[in-house]
């Protein structure tokens, strides 16, 4: 079942702003989907389309199988925003129960649910303390608990882990799989996918208002990395005895054979996965090539 799905979508701000320029992108249900592209890409731009804070030049979009603006929808929804601010005087259980209100939930309803995401977030130490005293990294994690309060089908995060610490990244990181795990659908977007890419089944990079690449990180990773370290002198054409390469996996392993033949003690021989941000980042320097 499809999550978000949008065809040709295009949204041109006043002032001749082309923000989104065709985009196709798809989310199952069940998957933790990151969008990933620099500051301005049209991330966030997407994002309030899919949310219809902002209206759609061009294109159809559509949202757990409705067309954006279905009302009803909109209710099964999660939304994180981005810059979100909350009222620093209350604690972070009042903003969770606060929002769950506005979504009309019941006291009884929303009672249970702001505890037992407050719990699943791990905010339930601090729940009483006022948001104004609070991290950036707990702030985001009240904010998810918000996000999460009426059991959405799907939930959209923009740049939930900027500003938060290395800590507060894994723990954010954490939450998002225990959600997935209850069978919510994540899309999520950052300018910095590094440390959630460990968490998305599926990624996209988007430039310009476009999207450039989309797949499972492997696929977009494409070749494979290895690296082989051994002692002693290098051998045949290697020009050191620690070489990072890319290759498929029969010439890594005459790579191995190699140095073992000349009697050298292997002391490192494995893959490495291609980070997301060096692909984004190749991405990136492919575009400036691009131009004249
Ligand atoms: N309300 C707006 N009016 C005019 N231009 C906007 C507006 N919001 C965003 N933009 C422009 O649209 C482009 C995409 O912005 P945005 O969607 O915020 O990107 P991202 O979230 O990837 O940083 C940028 O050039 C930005 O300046
Ligand atoms: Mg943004």
């Amino acid at each position: 079942m499809t999550a978000i799905s949008t065809q040709a979508l295009e949204k041109s701000y006043r002032g001749g702003i082309h923000a989104l320029r065709g985009v196709d992108l798809h989310v199952e249900r069940g998957e933790i989907f990151g969008l990933i592209g620099p500051n301005g890409a049209g991330k966030s731009t997407l994002v309030k389309v899919l949310l219809t804070i902002v209206r759609r030049t061009a294109g159809s979009a559509s949202l757990l199988g409705q067309p954006v603006g279905h009302r009803p929808t909109l209710a099964k929804i999660g939304f994180l925003p981005e810059h979100h601010r909350m009222p620093r005087y209350l604690t972070g259980r009042q903003a969770v129960l606060y929002y769950a209100r506005l979504l009309g939930m019941t006291k009884r309803e929303r009672e249970r649910r702001a505890d037992e995401m407050i719990e699943i977030v791990g905010m339930a130490q601090a729940a009483h303390r006022k948001l104004g005293t609070y991290s950036k990294g707990m702030q985001q994690r009240i904010g998810l608990a918000q996000a999460f309060v009426n059991e959405p089908e799907l939930v959209v995060l923009d740049e939930p882990t900027d500003g938060v610490d290395p800590v507060g990244r894994v723990e954010i990181r954490e939450v998002l799989l225990r959600m997935r795990e209850r069978g919510t659908a994540i899309f999520l977007n950052s300018h910095l996918l590094s440390e959630l890419e460990t968490v998305c089944d599926r990624v996209a990079i988007m430039l310009e208002g476009t999207i450039r690449r989309q797949g499972t990180p492997a696929e977009l990773a494409g070749k494979t990395k290895w690296r082989l370290t051994y002692q002693g002198d290098p051998v045949g054409p290697h020009t050191s005895n620690d070489l990072s390469f890319e290759a498929e996996d029969e010439e890594a392993q005459r790579q191995l054979d190699l140095a073992r033949q000349q009697g050298r003690v292997i002391t490192h021989f494995a893959r490495e996965a291609v980070s997301l941000e060096e692909l984004f980042m190749a991405e990136v320097r492919d575009q400036k090539g691009d131009q004249p």
